[in-house]
C-alpha cells in the first residue's frame, strides 16, 4: 500500500520513545503515520529508524504542539494534498517527574499548554478521534491492587502527575463540548524494551531515572552499580512492585484504539479510559533476577534507601481494554528485558 493510499494519522511525539515504536506499529495496521516532534527529548535517527522499519519515507515535521501557526497550516496541508487526518495520538509531553517537580510551570505549559493547542487546532480541522498518553500516576498509591479504572485519582504526588489529570480533564471537557468527538485516554503502567530489530528503542538523555535503562547500562558497563530503592516496603520480597509491559504492546494498544475511536457513532461523543498492563505485577528484584537469567548479564546492585514518592505496588486491571479494545498484552517480561539488552547493545557504552 503506497503513503497516499493510507488513512493519515498524526502522532505527535512520534519520534520519542513510544511515539516511535507506535508510528511502526500504525503502519503495519495500514496506517500513514504523520511524526510530528520538536526534537526537544529525541533524536532525528529515531525518525530514520522508523523509516528503515517500515521501509517508507514517512513524514516528518519538526513543529512544536504549542505552535498553533504551524499546526494550523499542517492540518490544512495534509487536507489539500487529499490525506486528510483521521485521527491523532498525542505523545508529545515532558515526562521526567523529578525535573516537573523544579520546572511545574514548564511542565503545565507544555503537557497541558500544548494539548489545548492541539484540540483548539483539530475541533477547527474537524479531526474528532484522539488517543491520549496518559499514566497509572494519575491514581497515585491505589487503595487496592489490580487497579481499574474506577479507582479513583488520588492528589497527584508531582506536577508530572497533576498535568496527566488535568489533561485528562481537558480532554473530558472537550469530548462534552464536541458533537462527534471520540477520546481515548490511556493509562500506561511500565513501558519497557524495544523494537525487536533494536534498530529504535529507549535514549535517555543523562542518567536514567527509571529502572530499565539503569539496569541495561549497568549491565553494559557504563554505571557502576544499581540501587534498589528499599527492601522494607509490604511486598513479598520487599522491594516495590509495577507492571511491565513490552513497548511494542503498548504501541499496539494505540492501533486498537484509534480503531476503537473509529467505529464510535459520529454524531455520539465518547470519552474512555483504558488501563494498558500486563495485569502481572514485578518487583524490582524480580525483574534484575529475570534480567540475569535471560540474558546471561550480571547487574551489579545494592539496596539503598528508598526513592521519595515512590508508589509501594501497583499493577493493572487490564480487562477493560481486552473486552472493549480486543487488546491484551503478547510479549512476557522475559521477551521484554531481552529486546530492552539487545537495543542497550546496540547502543553500546
Ligand atoms: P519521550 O520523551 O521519549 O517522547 C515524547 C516526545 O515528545 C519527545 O520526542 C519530545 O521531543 C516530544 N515533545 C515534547 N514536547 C513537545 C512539544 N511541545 N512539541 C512537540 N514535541 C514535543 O517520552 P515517552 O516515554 O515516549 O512518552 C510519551 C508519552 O507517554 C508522554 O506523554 C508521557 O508522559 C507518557 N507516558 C510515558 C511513560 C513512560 O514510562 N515512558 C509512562 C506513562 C505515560
Ligand atoms: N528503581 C530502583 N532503582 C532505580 C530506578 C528505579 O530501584 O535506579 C525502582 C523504583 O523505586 C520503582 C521501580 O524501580 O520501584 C520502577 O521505577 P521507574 O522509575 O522505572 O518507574 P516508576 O514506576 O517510578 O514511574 C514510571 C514513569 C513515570 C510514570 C509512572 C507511571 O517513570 O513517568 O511509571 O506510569 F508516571
Amino acid at each position: 500500500m503506497s503513503e497516499g493510499s493510507r488513512p493519515h494519522v498524526l502522532v505527535t511525539g512520534g519520534a520519542g520513545y513510544i511515539g516511535s515504536h507506535t508510528a511502526v506499529a500504525l503502519h503495519e495496521a495500514g496506517f500513514c503515520p504523520v511524526l510530528l516532534d520538536n526534537l526537544d527529548n529525541a533524536s532525528i535517527e529515531a525518525v530514520s529508524g522508523v523509516r528503515e522499519i517500515c521501509q517508507e519515507d514517512l513524514p516528518f515535521h519538526q513543529i512544536d504542539v504549542r505552535d498553533g501557526a504551524s499546526l494550523d497550516k499542517l492540518f490544512s496541508d495534509l487536507y489539500a494534498q487529499g490525506t486528510p487526518l483521521q485521527g491523532i495520538l498525542h505523545f508529545a509531553a515532558h515526562k521526567a517527574v523529578g525535573e516537573s517537580v523544579a520546572q511545574p510551570a514548564r511542565y503545565a505549559s507544555n503537557n497541558v499548554g500544548g494539548l489545548a493547542v492541539l484540540l483548539e487546532t483539530a475541533a477547527k480541522h474537524g479531526v474528532n478521534n484522539v488517543v491520549f498518553s496518559s499514566s497509572c500516576t494519575v491514581y497515585g498509591e491505589p487503595s487496592q491492587v489490580p487497579v481499574s479504572e474506577s479507582a479513583p485519582f488520588q492528589t497527584a504526588e508531582s506536577p508530572y502527575g497533576w498535568t496527566k489529570q488535568a489533561c485528562e480533564r481537558v480532554l473530558t471537557d472537550h469530548a462534552q463540548s464536541l458533537a462527534g468527538a471520540h477520546v481515548a485516554l490511556l493509562r500506561y503502567f511500565n513501558p519497557i524494551g524495544a523494537h525487536p530489530s533494536a534498530i529504535i528503542g529507549e535514549l535517555p538523555l543523562g542518567v536514567p531515572n527509571n529502572l530499565i535503562p539503569y539496569l541495561t547500562q549497568t549491565a553494559s558497563g557504563i554505571r557502576q552499580k544499581l540501587t534498589v530503592f528499599g527492601n522494607d516496603y509490604p511486598t513479598p520480597d520487599g522491594t516495590c512492585v509495577r507492571d511491565y509491559l513490552h513497548v511494542m504492546d503498548l504501541a499496539e494498544a494505540h492501533v486498537a484504539a484509534l480503531k476503537w475511536c473509529k467505529t464510535q457513532a459520529s454524531t455520539s461523543s465518547v470519552v474512555r479510559a483504558f488501563n494498558l498492563g500486563t495485569g502481572q505485577g514485578a518487583s524490582v528484584l524480580e525483574v534484575i533476577q529475570t534480567f540475569e537469567r535471560v540474558t546471561g548479564q550480571q547487574v551489579a546492585h545494592e539496596i539503598g534507601g528508598r526513592r521519595a514518592g515512590d508508589v509501594v505496588a501497583i499493577w493493572a486491571d487490564p480487562s477493560r481494554a481486552q473486552k472493549e479494545l480486543a487488546w491484551s498484552t503478547q510479549r512476557d517480561l522475559a521477551t521484554s528485558l531481552q529486546d530492552a539488552w539487545r537495543w542497550q547493545e546496540k547502543l553500546g557504552r
